[in-house]
This record gives structure tokens, C-alpha cells and sequence, in this order.
């Protein structure tokens, strides 16, 4: 088994001041976790350490061919955590389809565990704050060639954020993409592949200089079927029941989705998980029975789409306010995740 080293800073960072001008991922805390992989020790060196840049060859693979898988999830106010095992399951499944060599998930899990721990001082107060921790995997052979790398860094790296949209939690616009496409079944959409992003930023910056905060990609071979935004699956309420795309290999399968599926039918409503074309999408904001639509992503949480732009059609979903499912699912899952409603599902750890 693995060992954990600990080395702590000698020099701490001022934390930021204000809790409410935090935004999403600009400040990082005085600690790192780092691992390290090569093709004769496999995974070795795991050590907590003060935050630094990398020394890495200009050859270094993931500068080329980007052989670098992420995760994105949370340490919420009281030290507690939402199924963090998950990330860690993800991350491996991720591994697999990029060929990098599998890690011991539950020592990577104690391990951010405890770098969260050192730095649980950086954990803001306020309310819809977080600590954002991002493990990330990337392949650092100094040798230009299209192979799997033999030596890796794996790191945690950590952020005190606030929310991830800078309306907060007003209903957010968004431009649905008929000409870009984010991923094809067979593909990579279904892991966190750090090229799936670098591929969506086109479409995503065309999106945000009109004014919309994020994308929703269509399927790649019709341009019709729903898929999912920028960083967040996508929920539909109709006719009073459920409907988000299915995981057919190129939508990532959310961890805050399942959650929200499974709050959902707790609450008795039906969840369908099935193909949604847009212009049914369409048809049902003009009869009125489109009643709400929400991302769900564990930086943007649940966040309710005020309005959807098609080709030249507008789409605006409840009068371009917050549903109230929307609101009901919002507040049940934060408030499992910061420990002020009952987590009977065991979702949640305190550390
Ligand atoms: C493309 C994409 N879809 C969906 C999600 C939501 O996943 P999760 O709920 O696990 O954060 C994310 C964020 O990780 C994402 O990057």
C-alpha cells in the first residue's frame, strides 16, 4: 500500500477577503496533493504539499495529445462531502478509456480527504460557497508519439468558490448549438477527457458574446436530440414528469443527475431517461406543458434555464423564472450536502 506524505507550507496565503466576490475557481489553497506514476514504480511518491507550478518538459505528452483526464466535485461548510467516491469511481472509469494506468481509488479518496483536511480553513462560510477540488490526471512522457505514457502526475489541487454563474441563481440563458457537436457515441462524452472542453470552447464563446451563459449540444448525427450543456446535465419538467437525455455513451453521466433522478422519484414523480428532440421541445413550450428546465453539475448545482434560443425561435420556460420543482429539488440537494436536511440516501461524508 501506498504512503501519504505530508509537507506543510511555511508560508501561508492570505485568504480572500470577502466570502461574496469569491466566482468559480481563481484562488487556490497553500496545499496540492501529487502522485506520481512511471512505468517501473507504477503509482508512487504520494505526498500533501505546499501549492507549486510543475517544471515539465515542452515534450511532456499532455501538451500534445492531451492524455489528461479531471474531476470536479466539493467539500462543503463542516467538513462534509458529497459521494466523493463517485468522483473517484468516474475518474477511474475515465482512466480506463484514456489508458492510464488504474490507482487505488480508496487511497486517492483518504488522501483528498486529508488534503482537505489541512486546508479546511479555505472552506467559505456563506451560503451557496464550497471548497472545489479538482483531481486530475495528466501524462507527462518527454516523447512526441501517438502511445499511452508510461509516467503521469496525478493531482488535487483546491478552490474556495462561490457560485458558478455570475447571475448566482438567477435562470440562466442558453444558446442550443445546431452546428457544432460536443460528442459522438464511441467517443469520449461520457468521461471527463480534458479535450471533450478544449472542443466545446468554440461554440461556448460564440454562445457567451451573444449573451448566453452556456451551450446545449445536440447529437451529432441528426443535430436534434438533446444531449447536455456546457458543464451540466439537463432536466426537462413536462406535463409534470421528468425528462433528461439517456447515457448512451456520449453525455456524461452526472453524479448531481443521479442524485436529482433519485430525489425526483422520491418524491413521486416519474423520470423518464430517453432521446428529446428539440422541436418536440418546441411544440411543448407552445402548448404550455414545457413547465421548467434545469442544469444540474455539481459547480453550477441546480441551476434553473430561464430561456433557450433555437435556430430564431425563443424558447422561455416559465416566464423566464425559477420553477418550483426546480426550487424544491435546489434546496433538497444543498441541503443534504451542507448537512441541514437528512442525507437518507448516505451521499454524504463528514470528514
Ligand atoms: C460535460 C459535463 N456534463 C455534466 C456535468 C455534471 O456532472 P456532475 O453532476 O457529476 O458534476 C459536468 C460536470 O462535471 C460536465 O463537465
Amino acid at each position: 500500500m501506498e504512503q501519504l506524505e505530508i509537507k506543510l507550507s511555511k508560508h501561508l496565503k492570505e485568504k480572500p477577503k470577502s466570502e461574496n466576490e469569491l466566482g468559480f475557481g481563481h484562488i487556490f489553497t497553500d496545499h496540492m496533493f501529487l502522485m506520481e506514476h512511471s512505468a517501473e514504480k507504477g503509482w508512487h511518491n504520494a505526498v500533501v504539499k505546499p501549492f507549486e507550478d510543475f517544471t515539465l518538459s515542452p515534450a511532456a505528452a499532455v501538451f500534445h495529445y492531451a492524455q489528461t483526464i479531471f474531476e470536479g466535485l466539493k467539500a462543503y461548510p463542516g467538513l462534509r462531502m458529497f459521494r466523493p467516491w463517485d468522483n473517484m469511481a468516474r475518474l477511474q472509469n475515465s482512466a480506463r478509456r484514456m489508458c492510464i494506468p488504474e490507482f487505488d481509488e480508496k487511497f486517492v479518496l483518504e488522501a483528498m480527504y486529508e488534503l482537505v483536511r489541512v486546508d479546511k480553513d479555505w472552506i467559505p462560510k456563506m451560503e451557496g460557497t464550497s471548497l472545489y477540488i479538482r483531481p486530475t490526471i495528466m501524462a507527462v512522457d518527454p516523447f512526441l508519439g501517438v502511445h499511452a505514457s508510461s509516467s503521469y502526475y496525478f493531482f488535487i489541487i483546491l478552490s474556495p468558490s462561490g457560485f458558478y454563474y455570475a447571475d448566482g441563481v438567477k435562470p440562466i440563458k442558453i444558446f442550443v448549438e445546431d452546428t457544432y457537436v460536443r460528442a459522438v457515441i464511441g467517443g469520449v462524452g461520457h468521461i471527463k477527457a480534458g479535450g471533450n472542453y478544449a472542443a466545446s470552447i468554440y461554440a461556448g464563446d460564440a454562445a457567451t458574446a451573444k449573451g448566453y451563459a452556456q451551450v446545449l449540444w445536440l447529437d451529432a448525427h441528426e443535430h436534434r436530440f438533446v444531449e447536455e450543456v456546457g458543464s451540466m446535465n439537463i432536466m426537462f419538467k413536462i406535463n409534470g414528469e421528468l425528462y433528461t437525455p439517456p447515457l448512451r455513451g456520449s453525455v456524461l453521466p452526472g453524479i448531481t443527475r443521479d442524485s436529482t433522478i433519485r430525489l425526483a422519484k422520491d418524491r413521486g414523480i416519474t423520470v423518464h431517461e430517453e432521446p428529446i428532440a428539440i422541436d418536440e421541445l418546441y411544440k411543448a413550450s407552445l402548448d404550455g406543458s414545457l413547465e421548467e428546465v434545469f442544469g444540474t453539475g455539481t459547480a453550477a448545482v441546480i441551476s434553473s434555464v430561464g430561456e433557450l434560443t433555437w435556430k430564431d425561435k425563443k424558447i422561455v420556460v416559465n416566464g423566464g423564472k425559477m420553477g418550483q420543482l426546480t426550487q424544491e429539488l435546489y434546496d433538497e440537494l444543498t441541503g443534504i450536502q451542507y448537512g441541514k436536511r437528512p442525507d437518507k440516501f448516505g451521499w454524504t461524508v463528514q470528514l
